[in-house]
């Protein structure tokens, strides 16, 4: 039987537990404790950090394949561990990508893929002649460790801009404020077989940098979404991925412009359970340890995917749990996480013969859930 071994316990790892039980194979996750979702879900804990060489081997020891769940294991780790003979899915190479937004728009704009202006400094004037060329407001990142829109500032001004700066001693990644007409996302899955599998284009939108809502198909042209998966298809052979990525991208009335890779299972396929014909974390199960990739395709018309978040206040909307299971047709998944504002605890699915009532649905599902009435 098949182990595989996860860097992270948290709700992308207990959905790939839950992926696990049915094709038999075992889950080992590296993390802190006992309580990490992904070991309440029944996945074996090797409790260590993903930032420690020692902990990694200790994980790699246990399993046939080593992926991760997150950002916060060094590429250069990676590359370590796959130099001492270990299995490591995705490799550095891919892995470093996901991690840094800026080596990946150098990387990635090398091979034609269409990025947005952007520049990497810590230098407040050469941030306000960037300004000058393009346009304020600006974005401005940190390259590396940012989530969830934590890491993402938008300034409007030369004096913000010196205000953000002024107190960091890091470069930003700076970009200017790309006219988005939509967002999507594609996810892909590459196995050690070289087999590839790319998910039909997901729209995604977000509140306050966070992803919020995620529905299919996507409400742009036909081939919008279309390019979106050849792009999509191309950068996982670019980076020779093994296992599953998202592509973000921004579309514009230029056409489309990458934004981030997320090198691993994502928020944006959550509905691929529901909607697909395989799930991706089944699909990342199979990649990784070289087992065929299941069919990617949607088998409904139409599906949607709202976070549920913890309030404002801290409180946790599960407690209302009966009140959305109450809606007809919603798919709820509670991560088993302790509540905080804007955590995000579980999320709803709903599918539909069209776009409107898979949203319609998810959404009144999430409102019981909150205690609001449904828009
Ligand atoms: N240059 C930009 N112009 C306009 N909106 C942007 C820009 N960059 C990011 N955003 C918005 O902020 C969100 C989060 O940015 P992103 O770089 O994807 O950070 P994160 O790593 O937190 O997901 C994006 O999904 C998009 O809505
Ligand atoms: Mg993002």
């Amino acid at each position: 039987m098949a182990t595989v071994g996860i860097v992270g316990a948290g709700q992308l790892a207990r959905m790939t537990q839950q992926a696990a039980i049915s094709l038999g194979v075992e889950v080992v996750v590296l993390g802190e404790g006992s309580q990490a979702p992904a070991v309440r879900a029944g996945a074996t804990l090797c409790p260590g950090r993903p930032d420690r060489l020692a902990d990694l081997i200790r994980l790699a020891d246990m399993v046939d394949v080593v992926t991760l769940e997150h950002e916060q294991t060094p590429a250069d780790l990676l590359e370590r561990l796959a130099a001492l003979g270990y299995r490591v899915a995705p490799g550095a190479v891919a892995a470093r990508l996901g991690q840094d937004k800026a080596e990946a728009r150098a990387v990635l704009a090398a091979s034609g893929i269409p990025v947005a202006p952007w520049v990497l400094t810590g230098d407040l004037a050469a941030i306000d002649a960037f300004g000058a060329r393009h346009g304020w407001p600006l974005f401005l990142k940190s390259p590396t460790g940012g989530y969830d829109g934590r890491g993402v500032w938008k300034v409007r001004s030369p004096g913000e801009a010196a205000h953000l700066v002024r107190d960091s001693d890091r470069d930003f990644l700076v970009e200017p404020m790309i006219p988005i007409r939509h967002e999507l996302s594609v996810l892909v899955v590459r196995s050690t077989r070289g087999e590839v599998a790319a998910y039909p284009a997901v729209e995604t939108v977000q509140r306050d940098g966070q992803c919020h809502e995620v529905f299919v198909p996507a409400s742009v042209p036909a081939r919008t979404a279309d390019a979106a998966h050849q792009l999509a298809l191309r950068i996982a052979d670019l980076v020779d991925l093994v296992g599953t990525m998202a592509v973000e991208l921004f579309v514009t009335g230029e056409g489309l412009v990458f934004n981030e890779l997320a090198v691993r299972p994502h928020n944006s396929g959550h509905l691929s359970i529901e909607a697909c014909t395989t799930s991706q974390f089944e699909n990342h199960l199979r990649a990784t340890i070289g087992l065929p990739l299941g069919a990617p395709d949607l088998r409904v018309p139409a599906a949607a995917m709202v976070n549920v978040v913890g309030g404002p206040d801290g409180s946790d909307p599960f407690e209302r749990l009966a009140c959305g299971l109450a809606v007809p047709g919603a798919s709820l998944h509670r991560y088993g996480k302790e509540a905080r504002p804007s955590r995000k605890l579980g999320h709803v699915t709903a599918t539909g013969s069209t776009v409107t009532i898979a949203r319609t649905t998810a959404a009144r599902a999430v409102a019981a859930l909150i205690g609001e009435r449904a828009a």
